[in-house]
């Protein structure tokens, strides 16, 4: 079932920035429900939110709802997460005391689901010991601050009280939704993106991953609570919050990476995809370009993952992925046991939705004695479908 995220929007030039979260946050298939103040309708119309999350934008506690419900009440109930962006001081200050003078803050005082405040304002107010002390009393009735960024401010001041990024947001967001930590305690270990063999000093051979299926996967984990390594080829993805990150180029960085870090890993997820086969010689200078064909000497690269599964010790997972374009299921089978794996999930490049780039992805998952095909999904929501099976998994057989 969809999570519910409330979202409090009050009357800060920030205001703005809710819509382009609002649609991201939907965009990830979450149902958003968005309260305004009164203040902020004078930022921007609520008309933005209520097409974008397809629900009646609330702002005034006394309006009529079709089935005479307690509209507040049940907004706070239903809620799994409460977001304020931007946060003023003046809200601060409010639910710091427990004011309740609007639908906003009426809500917030009744919901008890984890609440995340994203303060915004200019830096005097943010700074003033009145805001700090009221955050303090946020903070220590359970509520999440994420601290806003430093850069210009509309006022024209430089100094913090910027909006966070959307993304760090997101992360944060999506850090409290799962507050069912099933990795709570464990390591796991992630692989992700490309590699890049060079030829020269100006060329290198590649592939087309975008490290997005990887970069999911070491969210999802952290959100479920995981120690979270990610060793990731090189891709233009912004590194997640709260997880180690272990930059490579090669397969054979990689491998260096995996090796110093698989020993102590509970699960390790081989989502990269490593280049099977490098130059033979990598040229000091630039090939020149010549009147005849170029011929270069590709020599094989390890394989990361059978050099894993080979030194799997009692109780760790080992998870590969099989990239197919034809035969998946006897190709992934294959991959699977020759590996070592505990699970191997594949993916056909070739059906629509699946594999490299997409934020989708469709694959199949292989165990020892069965296999179980999905439908179309975000890579996030695979993400999550990957980690709860091998905490299944852990829990069967302890991983051996
Ligand atoms: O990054 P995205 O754009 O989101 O795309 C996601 C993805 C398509 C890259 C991902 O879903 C995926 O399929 N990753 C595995 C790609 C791959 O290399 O598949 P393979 O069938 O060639 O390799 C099988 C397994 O062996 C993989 O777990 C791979 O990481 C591992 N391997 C392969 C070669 C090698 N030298 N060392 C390895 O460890």
């Amino acid at each position: 079932m969809k999570k519910t995220i409330v979202l409090g929007v009050t009357g800060g030039i920030a205001a703005f920035k809710a819509a382009q979260l609002t649609s991201d946050l939907i965009k990830k298939d979450y149902d958003v429900e968005v309260i305004m103040t009164k203040h902020a309708t004078e930022f921007i119309a609520p008309l933005t939110f209520e097409s974008l999350t397809k629900h009646n934008v609330m702002v005034s506690t006394f309006e009529k709802v079709a089935d005479r419900s307690v509209k507040h009440i049940s907004i706070a109930k239903r809620a799994d997460l409460f977001i304020i962006v931007p946060a003023t001081a003046n809200v601060i200050a409010k639910i710091a005391h427990g004011l309740a003078d609007d639908m906003l803050t009426t809500t917030f005082l009744a919901a008890s689901c984890p609440k995340l405040i994203c303060p915004a304002m200019n830096t005097g107010m943010y700074e003033n010991p009145i805001t700090q002390n009221n955050l303090k009393l946020c903070r220590s009735y359970g509520m999440h601050i994420l601290e806003p960024a430093s850069g210009r401010l509309a006022c024209g001041d430089s100094g913090k009280g910027k909006l966070p990024d959307i993304e760090d947001i997101i992360d944060k967001a999506e850090e409290l939704l799962h507050t069912d930590k099933p990795l709570y305690g464990q390591q796991v270990l992630i692989t992700a993106g490309p590699t890049q063999e060079a030829l020269d000093p100006v060329r290198f051979l590649t592939n087309h991953s975008s490290g997005k299926m990887g970069y999911e996967l070491a969210r999802a984990a952290r959100d479920m609570g995981a120690h979270v390594t990610l060793i990731s080829g090189p891709v233009s993805l912004r590194l997640p919050q709260d997880i180690t990150v272990i930059q490579v180029k090669s397969a054979q960085e990689m491998m260096e990476a995996v090796k110093k870090e698989g020993a102590q890993q509970d699960i390790i997820i081989k989502a990269a995809a490593v280049g099977d086969y490098r130059a033979a010689h990598i040229s000091e200078e630039k090939i020149k370009k010549s009147e005849t064909e170029l011929t270069v000497t590709f020599v094989k690269n390890p394989d990361i993952l059978a050099m894993l599964g080979e030194r799997k010790r009692p109780g760790q997972l080992l998870c590969g992925f099989a990239m197919e374009t034809e035969d998946l299921e006897e190709n992934a089978r294959k991959k699977m046991l020759e590996k070592h794996c505990d699970m191997l999930v594949a993916n056909n490049l070739k059906v629509e939705g699946a594999g490299f780039q997409n934020d989708t992805n469709v694959a199949t998952f292989f165990y020892q004695d069965k296999m179980e095909s999905l439908n179309i999904m975000s890579k996030r929501e695979l993400s999550f479908r990957i980690l709860e099976t091998l905490c299944s998994l852990k829990e069967n057989n302890g991983g051996k």
